[in-house]
């Protein structure tokens, strides 16, 4: 799956640091340069979408959503409205989104969303997470999910624990679990279907301003592992967010998973990346019309590397490939 539903907040960052300029037709080029880029279906089979993009159209007309469907790519949506910083909980946040998510699933669904996404912050600091934070998160995450559900769409539950800091791997092995398991529990009393879900947790991997910063090898059995203990063998798939790791990390880990413990998943280990596919188009395309085909062909080959790495068949060479 390709994440490329970032908030007006978030896209509007990622322009700037790009010296794109911040305005709602800009934001609508770059998602119709996405959608439309050739061959993006041999990879991509997702894409989650913004409020701003479900609503806009290509140059030609064509809503963004029907541009993917007609390529055999589902749309899916956002749903949740940010995460803020929670009330007494210095340096932690809650995700706000619940209040009339009814009635926008029922409206999404009338646009062609047939699945959702809920991305809740983990933060690892100086005695953060704390369990109220967590709670809460997960509170969220399963009332979310409870409501995709009972509208037939399929929920992307998302905890993200956070890169930032300088925690070690094992610190985010403990964290992630708890989260994990905490969430899992949740879901559970809140009667979600764990055959109807997708799971989009981030990898194990030390933060990053860690001095020791661990091998591909060692990150990725550190996540299979922390996923093992606390993902029930009923979710179908597990999708990664990419959490701001370099696009060729987050191939190797992700390949190294599938290839190293092949025998031992019982979901598929898949990915939901933002950053790590969109990220080098981005910065090649610059707002700029006469690099829409090259940043094309950027995206196209990140997302290739990807899908190879869902079957663990990634290797260097394919980012020679031009
Ligand atoms: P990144 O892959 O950039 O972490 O984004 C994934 C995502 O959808 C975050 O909600």
């Amino acid at each position: 799956m390709l994440a490329m539903d970032e908030s007006n907040l978030t896209c509007n960052k990622r322009f700037a640091a790009a010296g794109i300029p911040q305005t709602i037709e800009m934001r609508r080029s770059y998602r119709e340069l996405i959608v439309t880029t050739p061959g993006l279906n041999e990879s991509i089979g997702g894409a989650i979408l913004y409020d701003e993009t479900i609503r806009q159209q290509t140059k030609n007309g064509v809503p963004i959503a029907d541009v993917l469907m007609k390529a055999g790519i589902i749309p899916g949506i956002k749903v949740d409205m940010g995460a803020k910083q929670m009330a007494g909980f210095p340096g932690e946040k809650v995700t706000d989104g619940l209040d009339g998510l009814r009635d926008r699933l029922a409206e999404y669904k009338t646009m062609g969303a047939r699945f959702a996404k809920w991305r809740a912050v983990i933060a690892i600091g100086d005695k953060i997470p704390t369990n109220s934070c967590i709670e809460a998160n997960v509170h969220a995450l399963a009332r979310y999910a409870a409501s995709c559900q009972e509208a037939d769409i399929v929920p992307i539950v998302e905890p993200e624990v956070l890169m930032d800091g300088n925690h070690t791997i094992q610190s985010c092995f403990e964290i992630t679990e708890r989260v994990l398991k905490i969430l899992f529990y949740q879901l559970y009393k809140y009667r979600i279907d764990f055959g109807g879900m997708i799971l989009k947790p981030n990898m194990v991997i030390a933060g990053t301003g860690c001095t020791v910063q661990n091998s591909v090898d060692e990150v990725a059995e550190a996540t299979v592992n922390c996923l093992l203990e606390s993902v029930p063998a009923a979710v179908p798939a597990v999708a990664f967010l990419s959490g701001g790791q370099f696009p060729e990390d987050a191939s190797k880990h992700l390949n190294a998973m599938n290839k190293n413990f092949q025998n031992r998943l019982p979901w598929i280990l898949t990915f939901s990346f933002a950053r790590a596919i969109q990220q080098p188009a981005l910065d090649l395309w610059k707002g700029q019309a006469a690099n829409v085909e090259q940043a094309q062909k950027l995206l196209y080959k990140r997302a290739k590397c990807d899908a190879a790495a869902r079957r663990g068949q990634y290797n260097n060479e394919m980012e020679n490939f031009n």
